[in-house]
């Protein structure tokens, strides 16, 4: 809806210049990938890949799908389009339309739109804050309120080996209380049953031994540093110990940025805006050698509905300054001369030229609350004047053509 345009076009306009400030470069990705890109980088077991990825064959029997995320495509360009030998790290960030199976609802939709900021090829504690920091001050920027970070860390993989086994283990003792994904997910990747958000396993969830406690020393002191950058930056953050995120490829930091509401602890009124963290093993598993990386995505959708909720009144339409307005047949031709030559100016200007009649064409500029009208009839079309009326006093008086623009601007 244009209304919803213009409130798209305010936040990739943050996005732009955040972009610049922090040094991304913008890449663009296929919206139809080959699904092995997904299933490979996101991970098959993944609710993405397993339920949300709408897939397609082609004629000659390929596999495609709409992209659902943009990770695994960042991670495609770094390895096929040479950006292993630029300056690393590569800072790269994207923008658009993103594809997943969901049941749709408010803020979660089958087709939204997302940007993305990713850093691959750079490695340490300053990276995954200065991601959190970009995303946090950009909603910021928006004028959004009651920001948190929700933060955890899920080590590396020997660690989370040892953390499944625990887990399992705590699980098994009580699956019947478990829903039946939960139950399916202890098999596979028992992990996921943290982030179920099923009252039940919530439940049984708040019982179990913390990945915290089976960090190795090295991903400790790592997240311990992230913790003390966020301090010194005054980024509001919570640890979450049951934040795993559902997507195979994160390692050591994982955070969302969600937006609270009145009741902090209700899962009802959590919305996350923003989700990331690091991916050490992504480049090497998709055939790179290996390289770190850490990024983050935000829905496009749901930050306009926030600045909405919190009454961010966005147009696109700036109000016009001046409204050219025309009486006769020779009058029309040059009062379209004269509506380029202000917008050339950079005067903001608005015109009705369908209308013939006059009284209709001012009720149109009454209503967009112009200042001025700029009235040119048979008279003002021969001798190259223009009848200027001031809205606000019904006063009329006759100026040059060549002096309009300079008056309006000097006057506004
Ligand atoms: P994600 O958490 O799946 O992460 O998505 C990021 C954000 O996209 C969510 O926080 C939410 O705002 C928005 N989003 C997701 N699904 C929908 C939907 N169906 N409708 C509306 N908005 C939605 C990723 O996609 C990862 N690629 C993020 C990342 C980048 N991690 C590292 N680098």
């Amino acid at each position: 809806m244009p209304e919803d345009c213009a409130y798209f076009y305010r936040i990739e306009n943050a996005c732009r210049k955040f972009a610049k400030d922090y040094r991304f470069n913008r890449v663009d990705f296929p919206i139809l990938e080959n699904a092995l890109l997904f299933k490979k980088g996101t991970g098959v077991d993944s609710d993405i890949v397993e339920k949300q990825m709408y897939t397609l064959r082609t004629k000659s029997g390929e596999t495609l799908a709409l992209r659902p995320e943009g990770t695994p495509s960042a991670v495609r360009f770094y390895l096929q389009h040479g950006a292993r030998t630029w300056l690393q790290p590569v800072k790269l960030w994207y923008s658009g339309p993103f594809f997943r199976y969901e049941k749709a609802q408010a803020g979660r939709y089958r087709q939204f739109n997302q940007f993305g900021f990713e850093i691959i090829g750079g490695d340490g504690s300053t990276l995954d804050v200065q991601i959190i920091t970009l995303f946090y001050n950009l909603l910021t920027s928006l004028h959004l309120s009651n920001l948190m970070v929700e933060i955890n860390s899920i080590g590396c993989l020997p660690e989370r080996i040892t953390y499944r086994k625990a887990l399992t283990k705590h699980l098994k003792k009580n699956t019947q209380n478990l829903c039946s994904d939960c139950r399916r997910r202890l098999e596979k990747n028992p992990l996921r049953v943290l982030d179920c958000k099923e009252a039940a396993c919530q439940e049984a969830v708040s019982r179990l031994p913390h990945m915290i406690d089976y960090l190795s020393d090295e991903c400790r002191s790592r997240f311990q540093e992230v913790l003390e950058l966020l301090d010194e930056l005054n980024i509001p953050y919570r640890l979450n110990p049951y934040l795993v995120r559902g997507l195979d490829y994160y390692t050591r930091t994982v955070f969302e940025i969600i937006q609270e509401g009145k009741d902090r602890d209700s899962q009802a009124e959590k919305k996350a805006l923003v989700g990331g963290g690091r991916y050490d093993g992504l480049v090497e598993l998709m055939g790179g050698p290996s390289t770190p990386g850490v990024g983050a995505a935000a829905g496009i959708e749901r930050i306009a509905g926030a600045m909405k909720e919190a009454g961010r009144r966005v147009s696109y339409q700036e109000k016009p300054e001046v409204f050219v307005a025309q009486l006769g047949q020779a009058a029309k031709k040059e009062a379209v001369k004269l509506f380029e030559e202000l917008l050339d100016r950079k005067v903001k200007v608005a015109e009705s030229f369908d209308k013939e009649s006059l009284n209709a064409q001012l009720k149109r500029a009454d209503r967009l609350g112009v200042k001025y009208v700029a009235i040119i009839g048979q008279k003002e079309a021969l001798d190259g004047s223009v009848t200027l009326k001031t809205m606000s006093t019904g006063k009329q008086r006759s100026i040059k053509r060549s002096q309009i623009a300079g008056l309006i601007k000097r006057s506004l």
